[in-house]
């Protein structure tokens, strides 16, 4: 915090993973959908730190395809929660810039909360400040499975020659096609987990991890995660 990073050293793409909502509700003597409506402030928060210390992709782990083991009531509360959220706050990502994207299997989300979600991607896909990618109903084994079976059509339509498959083949069948790699990942609320997140894209992340739980997560948080970045060595397997 304070220190003022050379654009180098700032992650073109941070992702994280928002943990904690349910603790600091139960810290507050609050019910579990409390911790998450209280997350909210955290992603406006973030996202407008993204933006002014010039990172170029923000993605936010929201919902994971496990998260539907959850109890109906928590789920139903997360999916309206999300579908408001989108609608209030449309006009505020059109003002800063942002380009909201999912990734997972948008097919899975309540139809209500899915169109919500479409007619915002459509309504910011020319904004190019930030992309906010949200993560929803995402997790990555599954992503990587639907990308081989993708592969699998193409190679039995004659469309793509195994031979010639190469890591950026992969790359380009997942959700996040053309989206850089993270530089960062960030995990709040202090475990030490990537609970199915993005493996195949964060083979050369740096890991920052916090104890602060999400909702308490700010500018000042974040600013201490790019402090902590900047500092890091990166060697990608070099010297
Ligand atoms: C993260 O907070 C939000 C979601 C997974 C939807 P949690 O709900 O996992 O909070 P904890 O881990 O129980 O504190
Ligand atoms: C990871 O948090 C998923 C999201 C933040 C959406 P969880 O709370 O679901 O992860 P585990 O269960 O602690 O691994
Ligand atoms: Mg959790």
């Amino acid at each position: 915090m304070g220190k003022k990073s050379n654009p180098a050293e700032i992650p073109r793409h941070v992702a994280i993973i928002m943990d904690g909502n349910g603790r600091w509700a139960s810290q507050h003597h609050l019910p579990r959908l409390s911790g998450h409506e209280a997350g909210r402030k955290s992603v406006k928060a973030v996202a407008q730190a993204a933006i002014d210390h010039g990172v170029r992709y923000l993605t936010l782990y929201a919902f994971s395809v496990e998260n539907w083991q959850r109890p109906r009531d928590e789920v139903q509360g997360l999916m309206g929660l999300l579908r408001g959220v989108i609608r209030e706050e449309l006009n505020e990502m059109g003002k800063e810039g942002i380009r909201l994207r999912t990734i997972g299997r948008r097919q899975d989300l309540p139809e209500a909360v899915r169109e919500e979600l479409e007619g915002a991607i459509e309504r910011t896909k020319a904004n190019t400040r930030l992309d906010l990618i949200l993560a929803l109903s995402y997790g990555s084994r599954v992503e990587i499975t639907e990308a081989m079976q993708a592969m699998g059509r193409e190679i039995k339509a004659g469309k793509l020659d195994p031979e010639k498959i190469t890591e950026e083949t992969v790359s380009a069948h997942l959700y996040t096609e053309g989206i850089p790699d993270p530089d960062l990942l960030i995990r709040t609320s202090g475990e030490m987990r990537i609970s199915n997140f993005m493996l195949w894209q964060i083979s050369y992340a740096e890991i920052y991890v916090t104890p602060v739980l999400w909702p308490d997560f700010g500018k000042d948080e974040f600013a201490k995660a790019l402090a902590d970045y900047a500092g890091r060595d990166r060697r990608f397997g070099g010297i």
